[in-house]
């Protein structure tokens, strides 16, 4: 729930708070910035502190993170309902190991990415 909770964001408010916390993200999309606006969000307006769940969340967008929790997050968001693909092959693989799963579908986003916008990631 907390992971996209800044998602609606503008860009330029999302950019406000990556200048601040998170330079080194600006010269990333703003479609990923949410991820770590979403952090700073939940520790400054939630209290939150919890470092596996803010890693995760942080890590959810480019799904760069090395803990399961980070693994979960990442592919529970690339496999939800709504997203309106087959997900099957990665539920399995996701039942048998986090790590691969969650390798296996970076590797299928950034194919997409590549074929939809031309952008190696
Ligand atoms: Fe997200």
């Amino acid at each position: 729930m907390l992971h996209d909770i800044t998602n609606a964001f503008s860009d330029d408010d999302n950019r406000k708070i990556i200048e601040i916390y998170k330079p080194e993200w600006l010269s990333l999309s703003p479609k990923v910035w949410h991820s770590y606006t979403a952090v700073i969000y939940a520790k400054q307006h939630m209290r939150l502190s919890d470092p596996d769940i803010m890693n995760a969340m942080e890590h959810h967008t480019l799904g760069d993170g090395n803990t399961d929790w980070d693994h979960l997050l990442y592919i529970a968001d690339k496999i939800e309902p709504l997203r309106g693909y087959d997900v099957s092959v990665q539920n399995a693989m996701a039942l048998k190991n986090l790590k691969e799963a969650a390798a296996y579908i970076k590797e299928e986003s950034r194919a997409y990415i590549y074929k939809t916008e031309g952008i190696h990631v």
